[in-house]
């Protein structure tokens, strides 16, 4: 299927996110902040406090927009994406002077960007087309910027169960740690760790409290690979 395949599902993604989520009784919002809090702390971990020129790649409906603004000081917000219905409503839902949304073919970007963040876009694009959007997120980096890349956790099987009830996931091929961590060394960039995060569902939110003590076991739903930009 299509990249563009998101086009038939922008006006209801949301809908459809949230419904095949609902065994881990949270919503895509809960998991969109869990992230970029995560990225927030992970940047503290290695000195990158004030990423102020965000790149929100695969961006969709926008709704990363806002949690961006909450947890790092921005300056200036350009979110990418292949489907124009998706950029469309995450203009009108999230449009703002300081936020751009583009789609991927008319808007480059180069050299000027702290942070470049994705999230459970890669599964979407067939494994031989991955260098060349890997390729623009370098370009768009400044040097020694970061790339905060995160993915669905193949060897989880609550995120096997949700993604094969996710109508948008019917094609996806799902990429594991490693073999993420290796595109993004093929591509260029340093790699400087892999955190996984989402062990616990609602049912046991009281034990999220250890996911930082447990974060390099591979059994969380998703995970990030923190790259690096050579300088
Ligand atoms: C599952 S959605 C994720 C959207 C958003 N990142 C989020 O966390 O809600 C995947 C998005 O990736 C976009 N996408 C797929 N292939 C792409 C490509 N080659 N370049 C940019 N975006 C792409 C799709 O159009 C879709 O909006």
């Amino acid at each position: 299927m299509k990249a563009e395949k998101f086009d038939e599902f922008a006006s209801n993604y949301a809908v459809e996110c949230n419904r095949a989520l609902t065994i881990t009784g949270e919503s895509s919002e809960f998991y969109a902040a869990g992230r970029i809090s995560w990225v927030e702390k992970a940047l503290r971990r290695i000195g990158e406090t004030k990423p102020r020129r965000i790149l929100d790649f695969g961006c969709g409906m926008g709704a990363s927009a806002p949690l961006f603004e909450k947890y790092f000081d921005v300056e200036s917000y350009v979110g990418v994406d292949v489907s124009n219905p998706s950029l469309s409503l995450a203009e009108k839902s999230f449009g703002k002077s300081g936020r751009t949304f583009r789609n991927i073919n008319d808007y480059k970007l180069v050299g000027e960007v702290d942070l470049a963040y994705c999230n459970g876009v890669f599964h979407h694009i067939p494994p031989s087309e991955r260098p060349s959007p890997l390729k623009c997120v370098m370009e768009a980096l400044r040097p020694g910027g970061v790339f905060a890349f995160w993915e669905n956790n193949p060897w989880n099987p609550g995120t096997r169960y949700v993604m094969a009830n996710c109508v948008f996931d019917g094609d996806a091929e799902t990429i594991s740690s490693g073999a993420a961590a290796q595109l993004l060394r093929e591509a260029g960039f340093q790699v400087l760790f892999t955190d996984f995060l989402f062990v616990f569902p609602k049912a046991f939110s009281f034990l999220r409290p250890l996911e930082a003590r447990i974060s390099k076991l591979p059994i969380g739903a998703q995970y990030l690979v923190l790259g690096r930009k050579p300088e």
